[in-house]
Parts: structure tokens; sequence; C-alpha cells
């Protein structure tokens, strides 16, 4: 069957993806298993197919970005849609023009589809609102940065023994309160029956309590401060940037305690299952959040999750243009 098929009849009727939290557990499924093909595609001598021939992908960018805005670049062109790149900072947006003109703009130019990514928690809503296309977040402020997560998800299906994360422990370590990654993951690690473990310092954790409680009752969630508590018996663990540039000034003592206190070493990661695999969504602080020893560990797989981004965009970019076929004799032209 082809992802085609799969998403007629499976009904992925999804315009835009703003977050994972539009996402049912069969929706994330579909994501994976067109993934998966992606993945093979990724692997032919050319890897490039025609289905997006014809549909302008435009990349908004209004923040720094290395493994998002390339791999969108490259699954796009893998999928032989024609890429135009904004980056704010170079753009008309430094004399004045609003986010909605900027969006009018870019649809009036021709893009069918928006990746965007922003400071300010939101902003794909908004454009989504006025813009006639598809849009997608590569991360807008605090909020949510829902292909990281689909990608993290798919690393460890990839990469756990079972290929699955239902009633395994996975934890997510650091800067919780200011991580739009860890809120998709949240998100897709519960809905698909992780075991889900937050830990952090308490001032990195503020208010999750409140906020885990509004998921539904079903979702296994922990929230601790207790670093060894939180790896022991762990399947996987993913360290987090602290995230300094949305840190108000007096959240820590200093790096060297938050290093010393919830840094991923060789001596903590002990306290994981001997298998545990080590996950960074990036870019690292290493000696800070993650020792360098961890980082390029054998069971590090912080370089599948940047691959894997690959595969993984050009799925839900496939399933949200709701194109062709993907299969046939054509590669490109
Ligand atoms: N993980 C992530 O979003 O990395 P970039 O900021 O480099 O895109």
């Amino acid at each position: 069957m082809t992802p085609r098929e799969d998403a007629l009849t499976q009904g992925w009727h999804h315009r835009h993806l703003l977050d994972v939290d539009m996402l049912s557990a069969s929706d994330i499924d579909l994501v994976m298993r067109t993934a998966v093909e992606m993945k093979e595609i990724l692997g032919r001598p050319i890897p490039k197919v025609p289905t997006l021939r014809g549909t302008q992908v435009t990349i908004l960018f209004y923040e720094a970005s290395t493994r998002t805005r390339v791999s969108f670049e490259v699954a796009a062109k893998n999928l032989s849609a024609d890429v135009v790149n904004i980056a704010a900072s170079s753009s008309s947006v430094t004399k004045g023009e609003s986010l909605v003109d900027t969006i009018r703009t870019v649809e009036a130019l021709g893009a069918d589809m928006i990746v965007m990514r922003h400071a300010r928690s939101g902003a794909p809503y908004l454009a989504a609102q006025v813009f006639s296309g598809h849009v997608l977040n590569g991360g807008d402020g605090w909020h949510a940065h829902p292909t990281q997560a689909l990608l993290d998800l798919f690393t460890l299906r990839d990469r756990l023994p079972g290929g699955k994360v239902a009633g395994r422990k996975i934890v997510i370590l650091g800067d919780i309160l200011h991580s739009r990654v860890a809120r998709s993951n949240i998100w897709t690690l519960t809905t698909m029956g992780a075991d889900l473990w937050l830990c952090g310092p308490p001032t990195l954790l503020r208010g999750l309590e409140r906020w885990a409680g509004a998921l539904p009752s079903n979702r296994r969630l922990t929230v601790t401060t207790d670093l060894r508590a939180a790896l022991r018996g762990a399947h996987a663990v993913m360290a987090l940037r602290l995230q300094q540039e949305r840190m108000a000034g007096g959240l820590l003592p200093s790096l060297r305690e938050y290093s010393l206190r919830y840094g991923l070493t060789a001596t903590t990661l002990r306290w994981a299952r001997a298998d545990a695999l080590v996950m960074h969504p990036g870019p690292m602080n290493e000696g800070v959040e993650i020792g360098p020893e961890i980082a390029a560990f054998e069971r590090s797989v912080v370089t599948d999750q940047v691959a894997n981004g690959v595969a993984v965009r050009m799925a839900l970019l496939y399933l949200i243009a709701g194109s062709g076929p993907i299969e046939g004799g054509e590669t490109h032209g």
C-alpha cells in the first residue's frame, strides 16, 4: 500500500501541523509508517521522488535553526518541491512588516506550504488563519515543536528493543520549563503509552505538575527533581539544552552547579538500564547538560535523530500536501 492509499484509507485530514495535540494515536502511527517508507527512499542511490513537483514550500524562519531548517529543505527537495528560504533577519520584517503582511506576501509569490519558526508562541496559528495553503510549525516560542517530537518518537521506535515506546520508561531531563521540544514530546510519548518522567531542578519544572494534571487521566507522567529516581531503569534519556535566551535571571545558581547535579554523564547514566539510549534534540552544550563522553557514546542516537528528521519531515509534507502516489519509476525531472 502506498502512503497516499494509507492516508486515504485511514483518513489523514489535517491541513496544517501546528502541534502534536491535534494528532490522535492513529494519526501518529500513520506518520511513523509513512516515514518508514520515506526512509527507504532515502536509502536509494537517488533519494528523490516527484511527489511534490510543482508545489512551492516556503521556509520562513524568524529564529535561528540548523537541523529543522536544513532538514525541511532537504525533505522538500527530495519530494521535488520548489523551495524558497526566507530568514526574517534579512527580509522586510526588519523594516517593520507584520507577520500577516509577510504571510500574504509569500502567498502572492506562490507559496503552497509554509514551514515556520517563530519566537512567539502561537505565531503559526495566526499564519494558518490568513494563509490559504498549509502551515507546518517548525517551533514556536516555548509552546511546541511538533516535527521534533515526531522524529524523536520515530528514533525511539527504530532503536528500542521491540520497536515500541509503550510501557518503556523514558526520561526528559533538564530545562523542561522553557522547552517546546519537551511539551510536544510529552504529548506524543504519553499518547503512545510511554512511562514518561520529567526531571530537572525545581525552578525549571515550575507549574508542570498542574500542566501535567490536565492531560487525559490514562497518561503515565511523573515529574521529579530526583535524578537518580528518574534514571533508575530508564530505557532512554533525552537531555535538553538550558535555554538561556528564554530564561529570566536567577533560575540557576550557576552552570557548574547545574551540570554537577543534573548533567547526563557517564556516572549518572549508570543509574539507567545498561542499554539505555541517549538522546538530545540539539543544539547541545557539551559539558553543561550532557558530558562530551556521553554525546559521542555508542548508545547515543543524536545523529539518528537528525537523519530521521528528513524522513519524518518528508512524511509530513507528503501527508499534509495530500499529493499523488510516491511510488513509480519516475524519479525527478
Ligand atoms: N532541534 C532543533 O530544533 O534544532 P535547530 O534549532 O537547529 O533547528
